[in-house]
């Protein structure tokens, strides 16, 4: 047994000075004020549950030139995430049985993060023979080709039929805009209404799950079983900041007052969940004539988070919850909590280690940070399955990621 020694991150107690055993499996073996083991680590880091991402684009397959498995894991890893769930937004989309497979095959070769996959779900999927057999993270509906009553009528398809959360990406489609812009706040205007009437007309159901929130009056009428995650895009960037069509986004970069609400949301849990809709696009394309939309930040997340708490403008019970209980649980996977059993996916971390975000220091092949220069706080040590694959922003391992479903809860 592996045994690390420091501040330890215990739920329902907060940081508490413990020992964190680590069995030769990986897993969490035991937590315990004194621990004896093979190998003695004492930290004056915090040791903290690494985090899982369940919202990003690696684009593997279809665009190999904006992100791979292998780069975009590494990006992860670098930023404290041990665990993503990939978007079915891929070409080919992942829409069925055999592009699921091709998908968690490239996967499991490159990741070096553990992985699930969001399945693209379609009006009349439930009918499918494999429908109730393949184990995705979740079903995913997107607003785009569909009318408002197929989106709808679709979300109350799949959660009558599976026992998976249903996650939309939350806009009517009949209120998205394709007008031209010249601006970002054009495609702000192209979409204002967008997330809060589709956000009114979905069922309050504990299935939903709603992606990426963006405004203080989708937050106001987010049904109240359902689930929700705010990305970092939303909460630290609006119109004011002095940034061009690179920062366009969907749901859209808004107001300052937008960010107000969604922090504040995130602060007292009515979001309960941080994810960064990680989306690559290369900066020659952001700056086209028709820029596709997209921000990346699965590595920079935790890291402008954790300087959040740092600063204190969030608490690390929050940003703990919210990184790593919270998306554990919504998955229905046994992560997130530094208890025996789980998988010892740890990360510690020097809050007083704040340094600049550096797009030399970055894994994704997007090469581009709205974030470039922000103060952040790297994890000095990510350990997946009790293994570091990440050292202070500098990658260790290159692969070993496993697919984490279906689930052993
Ligand atoms: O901005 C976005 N980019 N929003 C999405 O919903 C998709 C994503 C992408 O895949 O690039
Ligand atoms: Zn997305």
């Amino acid at each position: 047994m592996k045994v690390l020694e420091g501040k330890v991150w215990i739920t329902g107690q907060g940081l508490t000075d413990a020992c964190v055993g680590i069995n030769d499996d990986g897993y969490i073996g035991a937590v315990k004020k004194i621990l004896k083991g093979d190998e003695h680590t004492t930290t004056s880091d915090v040791i903290l549950p690494a985090a899982t991402d369940m919202h990003v684009h690696f684009r593997d397959p279809g665009n190999p030139e904006k992100e791979v498995w292998a780069t975009g894991s590494a990006a992860a890893a670098c930023g404290g995430v041990t665990a993503v769930v990939d978007m079915p937004n891929t070409i080919p989309l992942t829409n069925s049985p055999s592009n699921f497979t091709d998908k968690t095959n490239r996967a499991l070769s490159n990741s070096v993060v553990d992985f699930g996959l969001g399945f693209y779900a379609y009006p009349g999927i439930s009918k499918e023979s494999w429908f109730t057999k393949t184990f995705p993270a979740f079903w995913k509906l997107y607003p785009y080709k569909f009318s408002w009553p197929e989106y709808q009528s679709t979300v109350n398809e799949v959660i009558e039929n599976s026992s998976r959360p249903v996650v939309i990406h939350g806009e009517h489609p009949d209120y998205i805009s394709y007008d031209t812009l010249s601006s970002l706040s054009d495609h702000t205007h192209n979409r204002s209404n967008a997330e809060k009437l589709c956000l009114e007309g979905m069922p309050n159901s504990s299935s939903l799950h709603v992606a990426h929130l963006s405004t203080q009056e989708g937050l106001n009428v987010l049904p109240s079983q359902a689930t929700s995650e705010v990305c970092p895009h939303h909460l630290l960037l609006n119109l004011s900041c002095e940034l061009g069509i690179e920062c366009k986004v969907d749901p859209p970069l808004r107001e300052r007052n937008d960010n107000t609400a969604l922090y504040n949301a995130l602060r007292n849990g009515k979001i309960d969940i941080l994810a960064s809709d990680h989306a690559p696009h290369l900066m020659s394309e952001k700056a086209s004539s028709e820029p596709p939309s997209g921000i990346p930040g699965v590595e920079t997340m935790i890291p402008l988070m954790l300087n959040e708490v740092a600063e204190g403008r969030l608490s690390l019970d929050r940003l703990v919850s919210a990184m790593a209980e919270k998306p554990a649980e919504r998955l229905g996977i046994q992560r997130g909590k530094l208890i025996p059993g789980n998988p010892a996916d740890i990360i510690t971390v020097d809050l007083k280690n704040k340094t600049k975000i550096s797009l030399e220091n970055l894994h994704s092949k997007a090469n581009w940070t709205p974030f470039e220069n922000w103060d952040a706080i790297f994890p000095s040590r990510v350990f997946r399955r009790g293994q570091i694959i990440a050292k202070d922003g500098v990658l260790q391992e290159k692969k070993g990621g496993a697919s984490i479903f279906p689930p052993t809860l």
